[in-house]
């Protein structure tokens, strides 16, 4: 089933859509009227449990109390400012994610890829006016995703989105994920930063092993390089931690996140250590947007929920449930092969195209989500239950049975995955 039978609002936004927004989106024809916890409802009144909370920007699900009440008072008050005054709560973000994070000082942006941008700007600043010979270069991964603007696009490893609009910006290399060697044959003095997202989601759900990370931090501290953490994605909660690189024995000299920081308003931030605090001087970089008075009290609120409901456990412990949920299924079925991930950031590798599936599970009340062609990413709120989880597990049952059981001889290899 690729659309569902839709009453005459949902016909009227969704022709809308189609005339009037450019087709850069595949959008399901779906029209949603509202949002519950980790339900949303169409126009039409039918109930989706949600495992995509917005491409991971919905982390406390949709209208909780706690940030409405917040949203409505500061809507009230003052909602944009401009840089040009202080007001208290874009320093009080700042100083809790400087706090959490170990780094020195933030810059606020609207979105990921504009903050990816202040990221090379800076490193490229950096590089500049501390060193005599060109330093330039940026080392960043095969398969990575770091946005759609100029500079986020070039240092993106994917040619389906690269490709069309050379030239983009130059001085990238790229190497394979977790090639030791490759990244040691890239690295010299030329290189002004290396990027990583710790857990690529759109790459895959592909991880940076530990010593890859390791590897790299000494190459950047060898070669007096900038490592950057690109945490849009895995940071701030959704790996069951507050940022991915903990435990991983490395800390980034510039940290980007994204995506949940802002509750729900558009906001972004580049970290910095504070030995690099004062390279952005007076005109070197600007965000008209970005850090509004009330983004930044939403993200207060959104760390505050989070510590208050316990949520960095309820991650731990359903993400792990999902995944040994989903790796029953790529034990069972012909069309699953393998599950990985952390936390509220999981995939389920297909050897058949995810597209009609996800068409399908809604349906099945059931949002999910595809990178790759064949792998479907799991980016559910933080306050997702176990009871929540089953149900996406039948509906994926009924899905993947379709396509067969696994044969007995294949369901060992798969379960010794
Ligand atoms: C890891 C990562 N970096 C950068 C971006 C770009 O962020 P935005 O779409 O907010 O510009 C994304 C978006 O999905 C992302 O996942």
């Amino acid at each position: 089933m690729s659309e569902l039978p839709q009453d005459e609002t949902a016909d009227l936004i969704i022709g809308r859509d189609r005339e009037y927004l450019l087709p850069v989106y595949p959008r399901n024809a779906i029209a949603m009227e509202r949002g519950e916890g980790v339900y949303l409802f169409d126009t039409a009144g039918r109930k989706y449990l949600d495992l995509f909370s917005g491409l991971g920007v919905n982390a406390l699900g949709h209208a909780h109390p706690r940030m409405v009440e917040v949203y409505r008072d500061q809507a009230t008050k003052l909602v944009h400012l401009s840089h040009h005054y202080s007001q208290r709560y874009p320093g009080e973000l700042a100083e809790k994610l400087c706090w959490m994070s170990g780094m020195g000082g933030a810059f606020y942006s609207t979105g990921g890829s504009e903050a990816i941008e202040g990221a090379i700007k800076l490193a490229r600043l950096w590089a500049r006016d501390n060193f005599a010979t060109p330093k330039t270069k940026i080392i960043a991964l095969e398969g990575s995703y770091h946005g759609r603007t100029y500079g986020s696009l070039s240092v993106t490893g994917q040619d389906k989105y690269r490709e069309g609009f050379e030239p983009l910006v130059p001085g990238v290399q790229f190497i394979e994920r977790n090639n030791l060697e490759q990244l040691r044959a890239a690295m010299d003095d030329s290189t002004c930063c290396i990027l990583l997202e710790p857990l690529m989601g759109e790459g895959g759900i592909m991880a940076c092993s530990h010593e890859f990370m390791q590897e790299a931090r000494r190459l950047a501290d060898k070669h007096k390089a900038l490592l950057v953490l690109d945490e849009i994605q895995c940071g701030l909660g959704r790996l069951g931690r507050w940022f991915g690189f903990e435990g991983s024995g490395v800390t980034p000299d510039l940290l980007v996140l994204g995506k949940p920081v802002g509750g729900g308003i558009p906001l972004s931030v580049l970290l910095v250590r504070k030995e690099y605090f004062s390279v952005f001087g007076p005109a070197k970089h600007g965000s008209t947007l970005g850090g509004s008075p009330l983004a930044c009290r939403l993200g207060l609120e959104f760390l505050s929920v989070v510590e208050d409901e316990g949520l960095l456990a309820r991650v731990k412990d359903t993400g792990g449930y999902l995944q040994q949920n989903l790796q029953a299924l790529a034990n069972e079925f012909d069309a699953a092969t393998e599950a990985r991930g952390e936390g509220a950031l999981q995939g389920l590798a297909l050897n058949v195209p995810g597209r009609p599936l996800v068409e399908a599970g809604h349906g099945l009340g059931v949002m999910l989500n595809c990178v790759q062609g064949t792998v479907l990413r799991f980016l559910p709120s933080f306050i997702l239950q176990r009871e929540h989880v089953d149900i996406a597990m039948g509906a994926l049952r009924k899905l993947l049975k379709q396509y067969g059981e696994k044969k007995p001889e294949n369901v060992s290899a798969a379960a010794a995955r």
